[in-house]
Parts: C-alpha cells; structure tokens; sequence
C-alpha cells in the first residue's frame, strides 16, 4: 500500500468521505483513515438509521388513524426489535455504499486509528503515511451524559441516541433529556411504539433555536399524542437504579419527580478531538472545545484542516459535506463558491416535521432589523386536507423595503423537502415576489410557501 498521498483526511464520515471523493475527482491521490465503519455518525448511528426508525413511527401513526381514510385494520402491533433490524439493514446498505464509492473514485481506505504527527503525517498502528498538501481532521463527534447530576451514560438506564438505536424492545417508559433534533425525533419514535415518554428542556420551549411558532406549534402536537413536555426545567438531581431513574426536576419554581424505566440523553455532542496528536502537531481548540479554523477551514498548524462537526457548529452532516467539497477544491487550486453559514438548513425529523432557514423572528427583533411576516396554516391547502396532515405552517420573514427572504420556517409533513425552495431562493437573493412568480403545481404543499410569501405582501390568496 502507498504512504504517500496528496491528502490524508482523518475520518470517514459524511464530511470526511465527501472531501475524498471531490478531491479524488479532481485529480488528487487521497486516503481516508477510519476506525469503525465508513458513514460515520451519519450512515451507522444518526441519521440514516434515526431516519428508518421514524418512518416506522409514522406507519405506526398512519394506522391508528386508518379508519378515518376508510381502511379497517385490526390487530395492529407495534416491535421495535423488527423496526431496528430494518433501520440497521438501511445504515448497513448506506455505509456499504460509502465503500463502494472510496473503490470507485479510487480513494486508499485504511482501517485503524490515526493519530496526527508534525510533518502532515498519520500514524496508523506501526505505519505511518504522508501527506504532500494536507491532513484533514474530519473526526466528527460523540453523544454525551452530563455526569454532574448523575446522568452517566451506562448505556442501560442511562443512554444515548447509540443504544436507543440498537435497543431489541422498548422501556416501559422513557425521559428524553434535551429537545433539540436526537430529543424531539427519539420522544416521536418512542411515543409511537407505545412508550410513555416525558420530554425535558432546560430553556423555556423546545426546539429552542427555531422560531418560536414552530416549538408553539410542535408543543401543541407533542402534548395531542400524549407526549409530557416540561419546558424551562433543570434537572436537579438523579437517582439511577439497576432497573429505574428517578429525577428530580424543577420548572416554573415548581418541583416534581419523574420515575422513567431509563433516560435518554439528548442535551448536545461532544467533539472527537483527545489522543488524535493535536496538541503535537501545534493544531489549537476554541474555548468552546472545537478545532480552531480560519475561513479556509485551515487549524492554526499549516497543512492540517478540519471539516465537519470537529470544526465547529451546526453539527450537521449536510454543513460537513459542504464543507468537504469546498476545502477539497480549495486544495486543488480551484476557486470555490463560499459557503454561506447563515444558509444552512436546519431539519427536525419528528412528526410534524420541522425545517428552517436564515433568521428567526425573535432573531430579526434582536438585529432590529425592519421585517414583514407571511404565515400560511397547512390547514388552508387543499393536498395537506386530502392527506390529514394539516398540523403546521409555512411562515416567511422578509426585508420590508426589498423583499429579500431573511429567514423561512416550515412545520408540517415534509417540510424537510419543502425547505430547499427556500434554500435556492436565498442562496440566490431571489425575493418573495420572485418565490411568487415560480407556478407552484396545484395539488402541493408547496403552494403554502408562495401563499406564504404572498402574505408577506399583504395578498394572500386562498384564506
Ligand atoms: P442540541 O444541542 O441540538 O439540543 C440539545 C438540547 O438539550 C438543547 O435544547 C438544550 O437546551 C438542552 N439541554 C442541555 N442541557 C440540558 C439539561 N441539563 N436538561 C435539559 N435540557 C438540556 O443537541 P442534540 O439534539 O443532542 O443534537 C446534537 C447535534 O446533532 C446537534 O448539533 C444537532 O443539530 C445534530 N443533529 C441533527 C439532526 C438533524 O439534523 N435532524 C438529528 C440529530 C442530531
């Protein structure tokens, strides 16, 4: 095998592997290191399995509620141990994917653990392999506990978004700790297989970095099915047994005690940064913890960059793989398109869904800048009566004088798809006039985003 390439990228996630393959593409000699399976995070324990098991969640929602689109069904049960075999069979058939792709663009993959060395060298066990342009970090990140008020991680009462991936049955009952995306989407997962889930956050709503419709909105649902939020809530103390947690929780001056059969943790990340040779090789970290970057995604030691989660917010795979091709680029002499930080979009996969993009309300309040809303409810369009899934809206915040689409929130089925119009849009300055003048096909739930952006304007046609 060679010990010399071009780039040596030092993970194998959805930013790490994406880097390969564009600087593959461009001519460069690139290996990746990986220490479990190529994916990542990602493939094998975030997104892609987390995707499957929710979309076993909204079959068992479908079903409960068949007979009111006249279908009968009785007998329904649900098994978590079926669904996680499939979401495994999924995360699988991707991270086999991400290998086929390393075979295809010809990229080395060596398995192990690196370690960096001055030199833009790797250590991988007794060998180590060189790097003529660069070392990319792409190391990514890991689930946490918060151990100061004994929530531990011991991956029986007390786990992670990991273990509920691999769990065969579900706990009687559940506490989510957190509810930002991991909380929101294991609280709907959970809900829907049956068990009785209390979902706690510190700040005041949940979802507490979208708009403050959308946490109103998704609250409103969460509570409809039966799931306990307890919003503004400290966790002051808990109490692990072998088959049991009791918390201590205080919200609103309020104490109360939840007895749940385990915890999940959701409260944040922690990033993959110890015993990788940072501090050797004069790689530095933020106060926050992340690898210090510049605009080129370039560390403070020349030749060593970093991509992805390890770099710094949002943690999110999409914002990594952007990230990947532009470094990869860069090193290749091209003169990529900058990446817009503000125009990452954000996703929520629960039920309703919920996707964002640019500036909350209460953020455009903050900058005082002079804005107009547009709001249109699911419940005024036409496909979302005929499917039910009328919870939600699709809610734009534009410039007052010139139009220009500051931020766009949507909560509802498929939001998540729905949201790229506005991510063109933006990426484009194009203007609420301009979403406008694009037909949207009649039947869709995309005709609430030029409703939306129609209301902005003070002509809203269908309510
Ligand atoms: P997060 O940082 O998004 O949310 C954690 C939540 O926990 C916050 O709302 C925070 O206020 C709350 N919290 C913190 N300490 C707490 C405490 N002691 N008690 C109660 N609540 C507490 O982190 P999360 O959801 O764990 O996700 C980690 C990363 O992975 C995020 O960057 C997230 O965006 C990303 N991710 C993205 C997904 C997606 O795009 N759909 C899915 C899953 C994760």
């Amino acid at each position: 095998m060679a010990t010399q390439f071009d780039l040596i990228v030092l993970g194998g996630g959805p930013a790490g592997y994406v880097c390969a393959i564009r600087a593959a593409q461009l001519g460069l000699a690139t290996a990746v290191i990986e220490k479990e399976k190529l994916g990542g995070v990602c493939v094998n324990i975030g997104c892609i399995p987390t995707k499957a098991l929710l979309h076993s969640a909204y079959i068992a929602h479908l079903l409960k509620n068949a007979a009111d689109f006249g279908i009968q069904t009785t007998g329904v049960k649900t098994d978590y141990g079926v669904a996680m075999q499939r979401s495994r069979k999924v995360a699988d058939q991707n991270s086999r994917g991400v290998d086929f792709l390393m075979k295809k663009h010809k990229i080395t993959v060596i398995k192990g653990a690196g370690v960096l060395q001055p030199g833009r060298k790797v250590k991988v066990g007794g060998d180590v392999y060189e790097a003529k342009k660069a070392v990319v970090i792409a190391t990514g990140s890991r689930v946490k506990g918060i151990p100061q008020i004994g929530l531990e991680l011991n991956k029986t009462t007390v786990i992670s978004s990991d273990e509920a991936l691999l769990l065969d049955r579900t706990p009687a009952s559940l506490a989510v700790i957190g509810a930002g995306a991991v909380g929101m989407e294991f609280a709907d997962i959970f809900n829907a297989f049956g068990v009785t889930v209390t979902l706690i956050e510190a700040l005041p709503r949940i979802l507490p970095l979208e708009d403050a419709d959308a946490s109103t909105e998704l609250a409103k649902s969460y509570k409809k099915r039966g799931i306990t939020v307890i919003a503004g809530a400290q966790v002051t103390k808990a109490t692990v047994a072998k088959d049991k947690v009791m918390l201590d929780v205080e919200a609103g001056g309020a104490k109360q005690q939840v007895e749940t059969a385990a915890v999940l943790m959701a409260a944040g990340r922690a990033v993959n940064v110890e015993n990788i040779g940072l501090k050797e090789c004069g790689v530095q970290l933020t106060d926050r913890g992340f690898v210090k970057v510049d605009q080129n995604l370039q560390t403070t030691a020349a030749g060593y960059y970093a991509i992805g989660d390890v770099a710094g917010p949002p943690m999110l795979a999409h914002k990594g793989s952007r990230e990947g091709v532009v470094l990869a680029e860069r090193l290749a002499g091209r003169k990529p398109h900058p990446i817009r930080y503000d125009n990452v979009p954000s996703v929520t996969y629960c039920h309703p869904e919920v996707a964002s993009i640019g500036l909350t309300e209460e953020r455009c309040k903050e900058q005082k800048l002079d804005y107009v809303a547009g709001k249109f409810p699911f419940s005024a369009n036409g496909r979302a009566r005929g499917t039910g899934e009328t919870e939600g809206f699709v809610k734009i915040v534009r410039d007052k004088k010139y139009g220009e689409i500051l931020g766009a929130h949507i909560v509802g089925a498929h939001a998540s798809e729905i949201i790229h119009e506005l991510a063109v849009a933006r990426e484009n300055e194009y203007t609420v006039e301009e979403i406008d003048l694009a037909i949207h096909a009649h039947p869709t739930m995309s005709e609430a985003v030029a409703e939306a952006a129609l209301d902005s304007l003070g002509r809203v046609l269908n309510m």
